[in-house]
């Protein structure tokens, strides 16, 4: 079995996650895309429709509406669609883009994963004010450094996301949705960590994570190491 599938199947056991329906769905989607081998050029033409909202070098939008997507890792990008299709994850600007009419089945979406994953990050994220950032560090080592990693890059094994190259208001936002319950997919480890947590100590975390300076995480190069 491929190692990225079964380190999968070990973190669900770890943290018990299998509820929904929607979320088994979404969880076979999930294994079946990941089997594949993305076709680039297929991913483009499909992503020309994403490029809407996320524009053609998917770096988003400052104002946090629209996120970062490019050099997200492969593995993310397959969860968040999946999840988004089987409404495990509450995202109505998306949802009709989200269909077989436009993403197709489990190849559809590996091959617009992969060429998303491929796109080089956004060097210059939107960034928080930077005022407190020793607190924001502190605070970062202390509850999030264990998934997402020193410099934010994540893991693509775990479907840990990338928060590095984010914007700083969605990244808050993100963390607001999760605290308060409106993220179905939430990580439950992730949310019991800042469950007690108020806006402003998010704000702090979410503007060091966006003052995280990028060097070149290549997904590409991490999936290689997997195989
Ligand atoms: C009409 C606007 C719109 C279009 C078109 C769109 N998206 Fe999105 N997308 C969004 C919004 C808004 C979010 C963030 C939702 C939230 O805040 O939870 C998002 C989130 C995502 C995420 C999750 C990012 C993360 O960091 O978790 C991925 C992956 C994604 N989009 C991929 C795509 C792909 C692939 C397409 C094309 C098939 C696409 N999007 C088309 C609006 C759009
Ligand atoms: C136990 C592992 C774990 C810990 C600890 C953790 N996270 Fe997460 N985090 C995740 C996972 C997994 C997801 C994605 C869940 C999903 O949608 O599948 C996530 C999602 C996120 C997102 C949304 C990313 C996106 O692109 O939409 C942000 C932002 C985030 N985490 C920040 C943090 C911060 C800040 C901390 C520390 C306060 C933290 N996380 C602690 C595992 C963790």
């Amino acid at each position: 079995m491929n190692k990225i599938i079964l380190s999968f199947l070990l973190s669900l056991l770890a943290t018990n996650c299998i509820y929904a329906d929607s979320a088994s769905d979404a969880n076979s989607e999930i294994k079946n895309a990941m089997k594949l081998k993305p076709n680039l050029e297929a991913g483009k033409k499909t992503y020309e429709l994403c490029a809407a909202c996320h524009y053609n070098n998917g770096w988003g939008k400052e104002d946090g509406s629209f996120p970062v997507i490019a050099s997200q890792h492969k593995s993310v990008i397959i969860k968040q669609l999946a999840d988004i299709r089987a409404r495990n994850r509450e995202n109505p600007t998306m949802f009709p883009f989200s269909g077989d009419d436009i993403l197709g089945g489990p190849q559809g979406i590996e091959d617009v994963a992969g060429y998303i994953a491929a796109l080089p990050a956004n060097p210059k994220p939107g960034t928080g004010d930077g005022k407190q950032l020793e607190l924001g560090k502190k605070l970062y080592f202390e509850k999030c450094v264990a998934c997402h990693g020193q410099k934010g890059e994540g893991d693509a094994k775990n479907f840990f996301p990338r928060i590095q190259g984010q914007h700083y208001a969605y990244l808050l936002r993100q963390l607001q949705w999760i605290r308060d319950g409106r993220r179905k997919n939430a990580n439950p480890t992730m949310l019991a960590l800042i469950k007690d947590l108020d806006d402003k100590t998010l704000a702090i975390i979410a503007d060091y994570i966006s003052h995280i300076t990028v060097d070149v995480i290549s997904t590409e190069k991490e999936e290689k190491e997997e195989k």
